[in-house]
C-alpha cells in the first residue's frame, strides 16, 4: 500500500465523488472483486461474515453495502434476519434488493440500539471522519451485538503499487512515477484495531493472506482501470498508464509464466 497525499485522502472520502462516480454503479467495485477469483486460498468473504453471525437475530445493518454481495447471500442463507443494505450511493444501490437506504456511515437515520449486527465491510477508509463514524456504528449497535469490519493491510498488493509506478514512470519518461491512490490507507488492517478500540473493548481480527497468480493481464488491469474515478490525482495520464501496465505485466507473463500479487486482508470482529 501506498502513501496518499492529503489531496489523495480527500479524494478518496469525497462523497460526490463516490456516490457520483466511483460508485455509481457497481461496475469498478466488481472489477475489485473479481480479482480475487485467481487468489490461493480463496476465502469465502460472505460465508465467513454468515458464521460470525451465527449467534445474532434480528436486524443486521450493512453499511456501505455497495453491490449487495454480502446482503444477497445474508438474505439467502439467513431468511430470519432483516437485513438492511445501506449506501451513500442511490446508484449502487438500484442493484440491492429492498430493504434499503441511501445514508451517510456517519449520520445514520437510525435510533440508538436499533441493529443487532452492523456491518462496515471495506468501507470504513471511504468516511470523512472514521473516528465519529466508529462511534455512530456504535450508537446503532444494541447493547451485546457484533460489529463487523473488513478493510486491507498496509502491505497488500504490493506489487500492483510497484507495477504502477513502473509504467507511470515510463509514460513520464522518468525512473519512477508517482504511487497510485491507495483506498484502503485511510484505515488499514494495521491501524484499524485502535480505531475500532475507542468505542469496542474485544477485537477480534481473522487475519486473510493470500497469493493472486495471473496468466493474462485482464483481472490485473481491470483492477487498476477501477481506480478511474481518482484519475485527477494520479499525477499521470490514466488511460496511458493503464495502458503500460498492461504491457508490463504481459511482459512478465512471457518471461515468468505468470504475474504474482502478495494479498493481505482481513475482517474485525468487534463487540462493546
Ligand atoms: C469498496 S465498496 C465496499 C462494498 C461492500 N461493503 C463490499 O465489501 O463488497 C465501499 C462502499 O461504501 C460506500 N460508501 C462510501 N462512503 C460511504 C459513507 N460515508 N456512507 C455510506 N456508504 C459509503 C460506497 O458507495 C461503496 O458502495
Amino acid at each position: 500500500m501506498t502513501t496518499n497525499t492529503e489531496q489523495q485522502n480527500a479524494a478518496v472520502a469525497d462523497r460526490k465523488l463516490l456516490a457520483q462516480s466511483a460508485y455509481s454503479d457497481g461496475r469498478h467495485l466488481a472489477a475489485r472483486q473479481s480479482i480475487y477469483r485467481w487468489q490461493q486460498p480463496r476465502y469465502d468473504l460472505p460465508g465467513m461474515v454468515t458464521e460470525e453471525l451465527a449467534g445474532t437475530h434480528g436486524t443486521v445493518v450493512d453499511i456501505g453495502c455497495g453491490n449487495g454481495k454480502f446482503v444477497s447471500r445474508l438474505r439467502k442463507d439467513r431468511p430470519d434476519l432483516r437485513v438492511v443494505g445501506v449506501d451513500v450511493s442511490e446508484g449502487i444501490l438500484a442493484e440491492v434488493e429492498n430493504p434499503v437506504l441511501v445514508a451517510d456511515a456517519q449520520t445514520l437515520p437510525l435510533a440508538e440500539g436499533a441493529a443487532d449486527a452492523v456491518l462496515a465491510l471495506h468501507m470504513l477508509y471511504h468516511v470523512g471522519d472514521v473516528p465519529a463514524t466508529v462511534q455512530e456504528l456504535a450508537r446503532v449497535l444494541r447493547p451485546g451485538g457484533v460489529v463487523i469490519a473488513s478493510t486491507n493491510s498496509a502491505t497488500d498488493k504490493r506489487e500492483m503499487d510497484q507495477l504502477w509506478k513502473r509504467a507511470a514512470g515510463d509514460v513520464l519518461g522518468i525512473p519512477e512515477g508517482p504511487t497510485r491512490v491507495s483506498l484502503s490507507s485511510r484505515f488499514s488492517l494495521e491501524a484499524a484495531p485502535d480505531l475500532l478500540g475507542t468505542a469496542f473493548s474485544d477485537i477480534r481480527v481473522r487475519k486473510l493472506p493470500g497469493i493472486i497468480e495471473v496468466t493474462d493481464p485482464a483481472p490485473v488491469v481491470a483492477h487498476l482501470a477501477s481506480y478511474e474515478a481518482w484519475a485527477e490525482q494520479c499525477g499521470v495520464p490514466f488511460g496511458e498508464t493503464v495502458a503500460r501496465a498492461r504491457e508490463l505485466v504481459a511482459d512478465a507473463i512471457s518471461s515468468a509464466g505468470s504475474f504474482r500479487v502478495t494479498c493481505l486482508g482481513g475482517i474485525l470482529i468487534c463487540r462493546r
